[in-house]
């Protein structure tokens, strides 16, 4: 190829990368999902004008809610077998979305799968090896520190080095060592004044920290006058309008400024990923079958949080009001390029009264427009009319949540409450006093905090996809169990949530956004917090009852290794998901209180007992130390948490850890406060120099907060008073220390 030719074969040129028409390559032709085309941004009710309409799973949200690998592992290879279920096979799918869930008001959060890179990475990962099982390339994004679409193109990031090591790039290093996608693609926004794509520091971290040598691409027109700096900084391919700058790289390659040798290594990667997914053939897909996967995921996915004297689930021959639109227009996934509008959506309301002997009645309860900005309609007519209704009904079950016009790729959330029109509805229903159930749909945690308590149950649903009806009304009814937990906090406000202060860089903070919250995010940021939740991570209840205990801790081989049993002491099949935290309450840095670890999914009937094995491997234990550029392994003793969620914890443990690390380095330029609080330090001094210790102690030197932020150095000078140390001590000191237990 020419130098042009490599230019244009690196550059999206009317959907395709890696096309050279002389030399016959017809490149490949990335989609967002797998029907493409410009159909997948049209509206619920907007006609669809695609012929093939591929079934729409669960969200990625909804994937973090099933805490179930398998199941992750499973849509991507549906989502894969969808992809070949067209003439026009698509080989590389844009997905998954696995930002860390930072906010609640992030408007692509459906796309994404917790607050947590723990859950975020395994989940990412199994649905990575699944849809490149069927030899479709995945595409892992959006790299890195992408968590808010207010000014998503523009926004600087300011986040502390340890977050992003500990969080966010956490999440990437987590799905990679399940499964390395084929492709990997940057985020629009710059982190700590950087673009991403021409980030020297995190283009190495993904190639050199990582091992990365995939495709990256650019966001859609996320490459502006960094072009050349992108691709020497092991960008790929930029994704974008029709030229995609290709002569700006062409005059690049002339003047010298960047080697052919670099184009040369982009072109072989994009060639490996296409080569990888010529398996990737047309075979017929049984819609139908996939759709009853759906609804299976989908009630995998939705987790019940409250159930008042076992309210649900409803027995057939109650007289129940289904009240709310969105129980006949459900909203099932969010909007963007993530979204969907599936291949047949059953909603709740026609899944719920098939087969119900009491009765059961609709009303709309309120209007809701999809598409337009929430506009809050007076809706007293149709809240009378649902009063009305509900003098006939023994309960009344309420769907209430968000659509595309409170949260979407490219608009956030302008709070986190339900829209006033569905809070009036809620309290006129509480006001019967019969028990109300609240079926929630949204992309994150919404604040119910003023109804929970008077709620007589709730099953939050995510956006479930196209089986969400199905499987809710099934759920409602009994004849399925919730199996969702929770994968982000549900918050008790917006005030309280960690990134209340800096979210969308609004006003004189633009274009920066602090990432104030440093390491505590979600739970994180709770627990150190001490505040209440409304529900916390990890949480969910089942229909049946479950009994827990801790058989066996271990360490060895570079292992901590934790069995525990399971039983289902109820009476009908159930899920679980076992949560295993750690943390170290004597750490001598800044921690969280502990952090989730591992976890197992357990599906057992009535009776039934299973042993699940949890083992984190002992390097999972570090932090990442900003003041030595590295991950270090602190040593002693370390709590071990056995939970059903971050705040329901069943069992606590020890372990202890041996490691040579150091959690401070000392040097000359060490203040003397560090040394006074290292007791070696002090015992050193008694027995070597005991003429300075009275300099050494508030009591007898009243001056000493005066002098003690100085580095140790200066104090082979007379400060203060008469010299403490001499010039050779000092450096003999600094030696002690860093040797010192
Ligand atoms: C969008 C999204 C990205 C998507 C791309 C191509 O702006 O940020 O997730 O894959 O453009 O549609």
């Amino acid at each position: 190829m020419t130098t042009k030719e490599k230019c244009e074969f690196l550059a999206q040129q009317n959907g395709a990368v890696g096309r050279n028409k002389r030399l016959g390559m017809e490149g490949i032709t990335p989609l967002d999902n797998p029907r493409g085309g410009d159909d997948y941004y049209r509206l619920p009710e907007e006609i669809c004008t695609s012929k093939y309409h591929p079934v729409c799973f669960p969200s990625m949200t909804n994937l973090g809610m099933s805490w179930n690998r398998e199941a992750a592992e499973e849509v991507g290879r549906l989502m894969g077998k969808e992809c070949k279920g067209r003439e026009d096979v698509v080989r590389w799918l844009f997905r998954p979305g696995m930002n860390i869930k930072r906010s609640p008001l992030c408007g692509r959060n459906f796309e994404y799968i917790s607050e947590d890179p723990v859950l975020t990475g395994q989940i990412a990962g199994h649905f990575i090896r699944g849809l490149q099982s069927e030899h479709v390339a995945a595409c892992a994004k959006h790299y890195c520190v992408n968590h808010q679409e207010c000014r998503r193109m523009t926004v600087n990031a300011v986040v502390s080095e340890r977050a992003l090591q500990e969080i966010y790039l956490k999440a990437f290093e987590e799905a990679f060592e399940v499964e390395k996608p084929w492709s990997v693609m940057t985020s629009y926004n710059k982190v700590n004044g950087s673009w991403v794509n021409s980030s020297r520091s995190l283009m190495n971290y993904l190639r050199e920290d990582l091992q990365y040598d995939g495709v990256v691409v650019s966001d859609w027109a996320a490459v502006h006058d960094d072009k050349v700096a992108a691709h020497l900084c092991g960008m790929d391919v930029e994704t974008a309008p029709s030229d995609c700058h290709s002569e700006i790289l062409e005059k690049a390659v002339e003047s010298g400024e960047i080697q052919p040798e670099v184009l040369d290594k982009s072109i072989e990667r994009v060639e490996r990923l296409i080569e990888k997914t010529k398996a990737a053939a047309f075979e017929e897909v049984d819609m139908e079958a996939l759709h009853e996967r759906s609804v299976d995921l989908a009630a995998d996915s939705i987790t019940l949080l409250k159930n008042r004297d076992h309210c649900l689930p409803l027995t057939l021959d109650e007289n129940v009001l289904v009240v709310g639109q969105l129980a006949k227009r459900p909203v099932v996934m969010g909007y963007g390029s993530g979204g969907m509008n599936g291949y047949r959506i059953e909603s709740p309301w026609e899944c719920m009264w098939s087969g119900w002997k009491g009765k059961i009645t609709f009303a709309q309860g309120y209007e809701q427009s999809e598409t337009a900005p929430a506009e809050y309609r007076e809706n007293e007519e149709l809240i009378r009319e649902a009063l009305e209704a509900a003098e006939q009904a023994d309960k009344i079950v309420v769907f209430s949540g968000y659509s595309y016009s409170h949260e979407s790729e490219g608009r956030d959330r302008q709070d986190i409450e339900l829209p006033k029109t569905h809070r009036d509805l809620l309290e006129t229903m509480l006001s019967t006093g019969k028990p109300v159930v609240l079926v929630l749909t949204a992309g994150a945690a919404v604040d119910i905090s003023q109804f929970a308590d008077r709620l007589a149950a709730v099953l939050f649903a995510g956006y479930a996809g196209e089986g969400y009806g199905r499987a809710a009304a099934d759920i409602l009814k009994g004849g399925r169990e919730p199996g969702g937990r929770l994968a982000e906090t549900f918050p008790m406000n917006l005030e309280e949530t960690p990134a209340y202060l800096s979210f969308a860089a609004e006003g004189e903070d633009y274009p920066n956004a602090y990432y104030g919250e440093d390491i505590f995010v979600g739970y994180r940021y709770y627990d150190k917090k001490k505040f209440d939740v409304l529900y916390p991570f990890g949480y969910g209840l089942s229909y049946t009852d479950f009994q827990y205990s801790v058989t066996d801790l271990s360490v060895s081989e570079g292992k901590i290794v934790s069995k525990v049993e399971v039983i289902n002491i109820g009476k009908r099949k159930g899920s679980t998901v076992v949560q295993l935290y750690i943390g170290k309450k004597d750490s001598g840095v800044k921690r969280a209180v502990y952090e989730l670890k591992a976890f197992s999914k357990v599906y057992l009937g009535a009776g039934e007992c299973q042993t699940v094995t949890l083992t984190v491997p002992i390097h999972k234990l570090k932090i990442y130390s900003e003041s030595q550029k590295k991950w270090i392994l602190e040593k002693g003793t370390y709590q071990v948490y056995f939970g059903t969620s971050v705040r329901d914890l069943f069992a606590e443990k020890e372990v202890s850890i041996d490691s040579s690390d150091r959690v401070f380095i000392y040097s000359r330029m060490t203040p003397l406060f560090d040394f006074i609080r290292n007791p070696a330090f002090m015992r050193m001094i008694a027995a070597e120099a005991p003429g300075a210790l009275p300099l050494l102690d508030q009591k007898t030197n009243p001056h000493l907060p005066l002098i003690w932020s100085l580095p140790i150095y200066r104090l082979s000078e007379p400060i203060a008073g008469p010299q403490i140390f001499t010039e050779e001590m000092i450096d003999q000191i600094v030696e002690f220390c860093n040797h010192s237990e």
